[in-house]
Formats: structure tokens, sequence, C-alpha cells
């Protein structure tokens, strides 16, 4: 079992990152092959809007992108971790997901992988934003447990405080995966009508080839 651990919060040593150690350790302990991607450490410059990827399947800027690619591709699962800034979600982390969203996004590529999503807040707000890109939205992965701690300002919380639940959500995911879990009988159909929607308004019409990339890929899956 291969899991890939995002850590995603540009403030280094802080809660979030501490909770991922935590729960990166609980599934190492358990067997599995832990691969960490570091955000702040990686090489990811902003997509240009090109739409080469939507084409080729291949990004036009040659950074370190591409061989991270490769390394979700080959995971099983997903935790995944960062803290609200000004109610949002680092801009690190947005960066980030714009530079996966059409090649593995659309390309269905994570469909059914589970995530652990964890996330901190100080006070208030950015629950529902920072939990939408730590869960891959839109990508019908399978969200197994959303944490989302307030910690206050300064940072009170530390992970140790709350090892029951990460220890709870880290064997939840190893569960997920283990049993080959499947997607809800609601999560499919709503995955259907996005499948709907793409396949109608944009693969179909396909102007300038533009989705020749995700036609292919489509094909594959017998999706189209
Ligand atoms: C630039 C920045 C913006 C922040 N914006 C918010 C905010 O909008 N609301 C809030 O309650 N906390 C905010 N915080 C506090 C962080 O959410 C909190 O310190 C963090 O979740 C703690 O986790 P960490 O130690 O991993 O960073 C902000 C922190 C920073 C550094």
């Amino acid at each position: 079992m291969k899991i890939m651990v995002i850590y995603g919060n540009p403030k280094q040593g802080g809660f979030v990152h501490g909770c991922l150690d935590h729960v990166a350790k609980q599934l190492e302990q358990n067997g599995a092959v832990v691969d960490r991607l570091r955000l702040t450490e990686a090489d990811i410059c902003d997509c240009a809007g090109c739409f080469t990827c939507l084409r080729t399947g291949t990004c036009a800027i040659n950074d370190g992108m591409a061989p991270i690619i490769g390394r979700m591709r080959s995971v099983d699962g997903f935790v995944t971790g960062a803290s609200v800034r000004n109610g949002f979600f680092p801009a690190l982390y947005k960066r980030f997901l714009e530079r996966i969203c059409y090649i593995l996004g659309f390309g269905r590529e994570l469909r059914g992988k589970p995530v652990l999503a964890i996330g901190a807040v100080g006070k208030a707000s950015g629950k529902k934003a920072l939990g939408g890109v730590l869960a891959f939205s839109g990508f019908q992965t399978i969200v197994t447990d959303y944490l989302f701690f307030r910690t206050n300002i300064p940072t009170h919380l530390k992970p140790q405080d709350v090892a029951d639940r990460l220890d709870a959500a880290a064997r939840r995911l190893h569960d997920a995966i283990s049993s080959g879990i499947q997607r809800s009988f609601l999560a499919r159909l709503s995955g259907a009508v996005d499948d709907f929607v793409v396949r109608r308004f944009m693969l179909r019409p396909n102007p300038d080839h533009v989705y020749d990339y995700i036609i292919g890929q489509w094909r594959k899956k017998g999706m189209l």
C-alpha cells in the first residue's frame, strides 16, 4: 500500500504539519509506504493557461510537476493538509492544484482514491473552502475523513492533543484502501451527472481539438 502525504502549509513545523507527521508515522507502522510531498520544497510554477495538457497530457512548463504527477498516479491514497489563510487556503496549495486539475482531475485519474484531509484554522472561517481543495474537489475521490481543528491564535493546540482523532482517521484510511472501498451510490450518481456535463458540453464539441488528450483518456476507460 502506497500513500502520498501532501504537506500543503507554507509554515514549517506548525500544527498541520505536525498532524501530517503523526499520521504518516502511523501509516508506516501499519505497513504502508509513505511518499511525502512537501509543497514548499517542490519546484512548482504557476499554470500558464496554455491548455497544452488538455491536448497532449503533458504540461508545457519544464519544472518539478511531471515527476510529482507520476508519483500521484502511483499511490493508492492521500493524506492532505493545510491551514486556513484569509478565510481560504494557502496560495501554495492553489498553485499546485491548478497544475493537476486538467491532467489528473479531468482525466479522472484520482477517481475512487481515498483521501484523509486535515485542516486547521486559528479562530473561524474557511472550513468549506479549505476542505474542497484538500479533498481534490471534483476529482471524484473518496474522503474518508476531513478533520478540521481550531488552533487559536497564536497556536495553542498540539498534534498530541488530537492524537486519538488522528489515529482513528489514519486507521480508517488504511482500512478503506485495504478493503478496496467503492464510492457510495450518491457519489457515483453525482459523478455520473458531472461526467455527462463534461462529455456533452466540452468533449463532444471539442473546439480546436483542445480536449484531445482527455478524450483519449476517457475512451481508454470506456467512458466515451
Ligand atoms: C497569513 C495567515 C492568514 C490567516 N488567516 C486566518 C483566518 O482567516 N482566520 C483564522 O481564524 N485564522 C487565520 N490564520 C491562522 C491559521 O489558520 C492558524 O494559525 C493555523 O491554522 C495553525 O496551523 P499551523 O500552525 O499549521 O499554521 C491565518 C494565519 C496566517 C499565517
